[in-house]
């Protein structure tokens, strides 16, 4: 979590910097701080709160040409002024991300105790990085490397060194972009489309030092190496909201079109083709099993994954929450694909998963929107999604793509495996590519259905059901529904509401029912006369084909008619935008919910 930006050139920092800031906060946003070297000293500027009100603080500040910013997820140490980033500590000003493992060993080790300022783990880190400082930057850092565990990337300045910043890194991502005697360096590529399409990403065990004359990378020995550069294929416009209220609308609005590019990309001669992703399917033939890792809403895509290639190739599908996989048995068939799924590509427990089966010596295929990102350089082969830049916490648009290439990939299975002939797969293909304008028909629709949403904004808590794949993606819609609303949104199986959950119905709680499979209604419209009989106020969203079976005096959302397996990327967007309307009438930072943060680097 926490963004990092650095800035050393001829412009003003200050508002590179800020504006940069304002691009990395959905990395976490409790805190805020910046620092610039001023020659003589450097200047810190720091508030709880976010990037803005920090901007509103300072007003008009001199005209700094180094420095860097820091927007905070508390991890260790609370939300306060103090231990807001920068740390300062004797000859050294630092930005940290990540996490320093060992900091309380390292309190004791070198005596910290009484001269700390603050509860985190960074200052530790800066206070070492003091304590070997001897006028030669590139030796305290490698002495502090050698020391500290855990993963981080730091952006450092030496008060004694004017105009030069310091980075290394080790799993928390920094990428560098370079100019004619000017250097951005981030924690991800959104500020930098800023300044150029092109960039580096800062290797681990390498020390980046940079001033407006020169950027160089020191290996741990003090060689120069030299980085591979690399193209942005985000446009600096896709990262603005333009006329939309909040990010999550925006992405809302953006997925037929998202959903379109992933999927169409791939069909050549109506078949399925990854050639323009490096891999190659056949791969897919061999394999006896599936193994998807992943967290959040990606993990979401995974169960539904699961579902499609079970389906469609008959192969045997896990699907493992990446903070638990870490801990669960390891048994295995004899040839299964690991199968990372992430937005961001940076999420720790995800990376630290694929990594484990990677180095066990098993093929690993990464589904990821960030281009570059670190899960992307550890798998084998990566798809990536054509989500474009997501900037919401809540995520949206990935989700669906990320949907769109599980189903790609478990077609393109299931023909290489043979359960599928070419005219199926060509007729699924059919089926897909009308998605995107099923779902744009939705879409528009969303002001209609942002009346329906009244009902549950003084509510606590909210009851999704359905069955098969309807409570697959329900489970999908209650965590936006949590994730913006902080209404408590349960998705139940609808089977499995006598086991326990019905005794939580009381008069007038509100509960949504999904029901898009034709083989569910009856079982599904029985579940919900349960619900009601005990007094619930409940929504359906149906399919527009089953709606005569209901049969209820009952609020409706009709989904248009469409194959069932592929009801989910319609049903979905609807409870996105059910979300999205009640945290908007509630008042909410729907792009920034509390406590939460789009990238989540640590465990
Ligand atoms: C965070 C985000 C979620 C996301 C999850 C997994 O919790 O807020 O939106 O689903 O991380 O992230 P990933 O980038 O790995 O998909």
């Amino acid at each position: 979590m926490c963004g990092i930006i650095g800035y050393v050139g001829n412009n003003n920092a200050s508002k590179i910097i800020l504006d940069g800031l304002k691009m990395l906060q959905y990395r976490g946003y409790d805190s805020v701080g910046v620092a610039f070297h001023g020659g003589q000293n450097v200047n810190i500027y720091k508030c709880v709160g976010k990037v803005e009100d920090l901007e509103n603080s300072l007003g008009n500040i001199p005209s700094f040409t180094c420095g860097f910013g820091h927007t905070r997820w508390a991890t260790h140490g609370s939300v306060s002024y103090k231990n807001a980033h920068p740390h300062d500590f004797g000859n050294v000003v630092l930005v940290h991300n990540g996490i320093i493992e060992n900091y309380k060993d390292l309190i004791e080790e070198f005596n910290l105790k009484d001269i700390l300022k603050t509860t985190c783990d960074s200052e530790v880190a800066a206070a070492l990085l003091n304590y070997y400082y001897d006028g030669n930057p590139f030796s305290a850092i490698n002495k502090l490397i050698k020391k500290i565990e855990g993963t981080y990337s730091f952006v450092i300045m030496f008060k004694d060194i004017p105009d030069s910043l310091f980075a290394f890194r080790k799993v928390s991502p920094i990428v560098v972009c370079k100019k004619e005697r000017e250097v951005l360096l981030a924690s991800d590529l959104m500020p930098l489309s800023l300044m150029s399409d092109r960039y580096f990403v800062l290797p681990e065990e390498s020390i980046l030092f940079v001033n407006k004359n020169k950027t160089t990378l020191y290996d741990l020995n003090n060689n120069v190496i030299e980085s591979e550069l690399k193209t942005i294929d985000w446009k600096a416009d896709q990262f603005d909201k333009k006329d939309f209220p909040f990010f999550m609308e925006k992405e809302i609005v953006e997925q037929p079109d998202c959903v379109y590019k992933t999927i169409n990309k791939r069909i050549v001669d109506g078949l399925i083709s990854f050639n323009g992703d490096n891999f190659d399917e056949s791969i897919l033939k061999e394999i006896d099993s599936v193994e998807i890792i992943a967290c959040g809403t990606s993990y979401h895509a995974g169960l539904v994954g699961k579902a499609m290639f079970e389906k469609h190739a008959l192969v045997k599908t896990n699907v493992s929450l990446a903070s638990e996989f870490i801990y669960a048995p390891k048994v295995f068939s004899k040839k299964p694909l690991f199968i990372g799924i992430s937005q961001s590509g940076e999420t720790i427990d995800t990376i630290e998963a694929i990594e484990r089966v990677k180095n066990l010596g098993y093929p690993t295929l990464g589904i990821i929107n960030v281009k570059d990102s670190s899960l992307s350089r550890i798998c084998d082969y990566t798809l990536y999604t054509d989500a474009g830049p997501e900037i919401a916490v809540a995520s949206t648009k990935a989700y669906t793509c990320q949907l769109a290439l599980l189903y790609l990939l478990a077609f393109s299975c299931g023909l290489q495996r043979k359960v599928l002939d070419e005219n199926k797969v060509r007729s699924l293909i059919d089926e897909l590519l009308k998605l995107p304008e099923l779902m744009k028909q939705t879409i528009d629709k969303r002001n209609e259905y942002h009346l329906l949403t009244k009902n549950y904004l003084n509510h606590k808590d909210l009851f999704l059901i359905g069955r098969g794949l309807d409570y697959l993606t329900l489970l999908e819609g209650a965590l936006k529904i949590k994730e913006i609303t902080y209404i408590h949104a349960e998705a139940y199986a609808s089977g499995e509401l006598k086991h326990g959950p019905i005794a939580l119905i009381e008069n007038s709680m509100p509960v949504l029912a999904l029901i898009t499979q034709d083989d569910l209604i009856l079982k599904e419209s029985s579940n919900i006369k349960e619900t009601r009989a005990r007094g619930a106020k409940v929504l359906v969203i149906i399919k527009e084909n089953l709606l005569p079976q209901l049969n209820q005096n009952i609020d409706t959302i009709v989904i248009p008619n469409c194959i069932d397996d592929f009801v989910v990327f319609v049903g979905v967007v609807i409870l996105q935008i059910l979300a999205y309307y009640i945290a908007i009438d509630k008042g909410y930072d729907v792009d920034k919910p509390r406590n939460l943060a789009k990238v989540v680097t640590v465990e």
